[in-house]
């Protein structure tokens, strides 16, 4: 049985109180709180077994290393990936994304070529992509969206070329909440251009719904451990063998490499050559038990408790009147993320405010600030949802939505 009230327990942070009053934490999509089995995780690596990884032959570098590549290969099973050596750390999705688009720059990209992204996206996944466009004098094009704030599928054709070099897509936006149709898109595209690689940005995904990349069918997949539970400064690229091999690598350094000679180097194989230098070890044995904790709870039953949470909150804001939120209506094509307005109040008023009664959101333009240009909205107040979200949390936040409205309406 699901219960967000009792996997509450786990995350030792909701225990706080400040001024007295519980924490109402709504702000997921920027990063995920922490379950105590991630946080004694990385402890214990820390207090028990800190060393390198893959240069000692001594026990604890063994357990060290052992554990790292037992994280990648959870990870691997928990996105269905073919192998464990799919799985690249990285940073965050944003570093994933950038090794992508920095090793495109060393691929033969020439006049005429063009790369397509779409206008919900982050900006992790539109900036890149942006500058790789101006260095290299190559078109940017950008798939627009339906009233509802989904993707224009009618545009797709017109958009994808035999010169288009890559799409780059999210899955689910940190904005709209539209969870966009990846396998169909993947497809679409490759119906349209075999050759063209897809990148699916994962960030909102890999944390909130079974995610099977076999299926998919895309040629690049990020996502950030932060988002779903696990620690900062681990993000995973996930490219398929074949792929992985053909990009250069993004970063030179120490354990990436097979040989060193005076006058060349022989690179390790994929997932080694991306991964110079130390890594963040400590943070991704900590990932692994991120994804063992989700994996336990069951993706399926995550995305069905923020699907009913998702229905609530639209039922209580419609019931309330005078807030509205960006993107579609329909919960099962929304994830738990709503960027709201509240008819004369800025969204800073609305996050301060929300602050005094400790429900806490995000205001601004979430790094989403094309598709808020777009929309002619400059900024809005953003609820996002989680695994230890209840109803009773989203009541709080409508309670005191209702005295921003009292003060501004
Ligand atoms: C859809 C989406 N893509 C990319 C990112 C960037 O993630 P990170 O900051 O971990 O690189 C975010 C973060 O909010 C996001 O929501």
């Amino acid at each position: 049985m699901f219960d967000a009230q009792s996997i509450q327990k786990d995350f030792p942070q909701l225990r706080r109180n400040i001024h007295g009053k519980r924490i109402v934490y709504l702000d997921s999509t920027a990063t995920s709180l922490k379950p105590t089995a991630v946080i004694r995780k990385e402890d214990d690596y820390y207090k028990r077994y800190t060393a390198n990884v893959f240069r000692g032959i001594y026990t604890t570098s063994e357990e060290a290393t052992a554990e790292y590549e037992r994280a990648r290969a959870l990870t691997a099973a928990f996105i269905h990936a073919g192998s464990p050596e799919e799985i690249v750390f990285t940073r965050n999705t944003s570093e994933s994304i950038n090794l992508v688009a920095y090793s495109l720059l060393t691929h033969d990209l020439s006049p005429g070529d063009h790369i397509v992204t779409t206008i919900m996206e982050h900006h992790s996944n539109f900036v890149p992509w942006q500058q790789l466009g101006a260095e290299r004098n190559i078109a940017v094009d950008i798939w627009g969206i339906t009233p509802q704030g989904t993707l224009n599928f009618a545009d797709l054709e017109k958009l994808v070329t035999r010169k288009t070099k890559l799409l780059a897509v999210t899955a689910a936006s940190n904005v709209l909440g539209t969870i966009n149709p990846v396998s169909k898109i993947v497809r679409a595209v490759k119906q349209l251009n075999p050759k063209c690689f897809v990148l699916v940005d994962a960030a909102q995904a890999v944390p909130h719904m079974p995610v099977d990349v076999a299926e998919w069918g895309a040629d690049f997949v990020a996502f950030s451990s932060h988002k779903m539970l696990g620690p900062t400064g681990i993000g995973v690229l996930w490219g398929t063998q074949d792929v992985l091999d053909t990009l250069h690598p993004f970063l030179f350094g120490g354990e990436m490499i097979s040989e060193v000679h005076v006058d060349r180097t022989v690179f390790k194989s994929a997932p080694h050559k991306f991964e110079a230098g130390t890594p963040h070890i400590a943070g991704v044995i900590g990932f692994g038990a991120a994804v063992e904790y989700l994996s336990a709870l069951g993706m399926q039953h995550v995305r069905d408790h923020e699907e009913k949470l998702v229905s609530y909150a639209m039922k209580q804001f419609d019931r309330m009147g005078g807030v509205t939120y960006l993107g579609p209506n329909d919960a099962r094509i929304r994830g738990g993320v709503f960027a709201l307005q509240v008819k004369g109040a800025h969204p800073h008023d609305i996050a301060q405010l929300l602050n005094e009664d400790n429900v806490f959101v995000r205001a601004g333009n979430h790094c989403a600030m094309p598709l808020h240009e777009s929309l002619g909205v400059p900024s809005t107040a953003r609820a996002s949802f989680y695994v230890y979200t209840t109803e009773k949390d989203i009541d709080a936040l409508i309670v005191s939505l209702q005295k921003v409205k009292n003060m501004f309406g």
